[in-house]
C-alpha cells in the first residue's frame, strides 16, 4: 500500500513514520509513504502557495494551481465523472475527466470540514492500494481542489488544528496497523475499542464464548477497552481488582465486561446509543444511573 502525503512541510512527518509500528510497515516493505512539497509546484520566484479569498476575510487560503498539479503529477487525480456530478455543488467542471477506480485508491482532503475519521474508515482506506492525503494549511483550501481533485474530505475530530499533517501521521498510523502482516499478531487489533467493523456488526463468529456468554470487551459491539493491569497487583498503596487475579475466567470476563461499560458511560455516554447491549448489559448500566429510553 502506498501513502502520497501532499504538503507544505515536507519533513513534518519524518518524526511520526520513524517509530514503531509504522517503521517497521515500511521498512519491510508493507507500506510506502512519500511526501510531496507543494512548493516545488509553484512557478513563481517566492514559491506561493496560498492567497487571499475572494470575497474578502480572514486569512489566507491554498491556491488551487500547486495541488492540482502535485496530485496530477502522481498520476491519481482523475476522479470519476460521477462523482463529480454527485459531489460538486459549487463548480461546473468544464471536461469531464477519465474515469478512476475508486475501490483502488483514494485522494482525500485533511480539514476540519470534512466527515469524521472514524475506525470503519481506517478499515475501508486499509484494503485501497493507494491513499493521497492532501493537508490543508492556512484558513483554508480553494472549494475546487475539494470538488475536483479530492474524492473525500476527512476531519480527525471536531477541534481546529493548524493544519492537516497531524491528520495525515495519524491517518496513516490507524490505516497501516489494519493491514495484513504488520501488527505480530493477525488479530490483535480486533478486539481494541471500536473494534472491526464485522465484531461491530455483532457477526462475528467468535463475538460469543463456547458457553454462549458473549465475550466482555472481547466483541464489544463499538464500547471502549476494559481497563488493565500488570504487575505489581499491589503499587502505591492500590491493589488491582481481586478478579483480575483468581483465574476464574468467567468471572474475569464479567468484571471486563462491566467496567468497559462504566468507562463508556463515564468518558463516551454518546458510544452507548449504538453500542450492541445484552439485557444484562442494560440492567448493569441502569444500576449505574444510565437511561436509554428516548
Ligand atoms: Cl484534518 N485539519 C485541520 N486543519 N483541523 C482539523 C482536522 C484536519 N481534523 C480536525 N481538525
Amino acid at each position: 500500500m502506498r501513502f502520497d502525503i501532499v504538503t507544505i512541510f515536507p519533513d513534518f512527518l519524518a518524526g511520526p513514520l520513524d517509530y514503531g509500528v509504522l517503521s517497521r510497515a515500511i521498512a519491510t516493505g508493507i507500506v510506502d509513504v512519500a511526501t510531496h512539497d507543494l512548493r516545488t509546484f509553484t512557478h513563481d520566484r517566492h514559491r506561493t502557495v496560498d492567497d487571499r479569498p475572494f470575497g474578502g476575510g480572514e486569512g489566507m487560503l491554498l491556491k488551487p494551481q500547486p495541488i492540482f498539479e502535485c496530485v496530477e503529477s502522481l498520476g491519481a487525480s482523475d476522479s470519476s465523472v460521477e462523482r463529480r456530478e454527485q459531489d460538486s455543488h459549487f463548480v461546473t467542471p468544464i471536461a469531464p475527466k477519465p474515469t478512476r477506480d475508486l475501490t483502488r485508491q483514494s485522494v482525500i482532503l485533511l480539514s476540519a470540514q470534512g466527515k469524521p475519521f472514524t475506525q470503519a474508515t481506517a478499515h475501508r482506506l486499509a484494503k485501497l492500494d493507494r491513499v493521497v492525503l492532501i493537508c490543508g494549511r492556512y484558513e483554508g483550501v480553494d472549494e475546487r481542489v475539494n470538488d475536483l481533485v479530492a474524492d473525500e474530505e476527512f476531519s480527525i475530530g471536531d477541534y481546529v488544528l493548524s493544519g492537516g499533517e497531524l491528520a495525515a501521521a495519524v491517518i496513516v498510523d490507524a490505516v497501516v496497523r489494519l493491514i495484513p502482516g504488520v501488527l505480530g499478531h493477525a488479530d490483535s487489533n480486533r478486539y481494541e475499542s471500536f473494534g472491526a467493523p464485522d465484531v461491530l456488526a455483532g457477526d462475528s463468529a467468535d463475538s460469543k464464548t463456547s458457553d454462549g456468554v458473549p465475550r466482555s470487551t472481547h466483541g464489544a459491539g463499538g464500547i471502549l477497552d476494559y481497563p488493565q493491569y500488570t504487575r505489581p497487583a499491589e503499587f502505591r498503596g492500590t491493589l488491582i481488582p481481586d478478579v483480575l487475579a483468581n483465574g476464574d475466567h468467567l468471572s474475569i470476563r464479567c468484571w471486563r465486561r462491566k467496567a468497559a461499560l462504566a468507562k463508556t458511560l463515564h468518558n463516551r455516554p454518546d458510544l452507548l446509543a449504538g453500542a450492541l447491549l445484552s439485557d444484562e448489559d442494560r440492567e448493569f448500566l441502569a444500576s449505574l444511573g444510565y437511561c436509554d429510553e428516548v
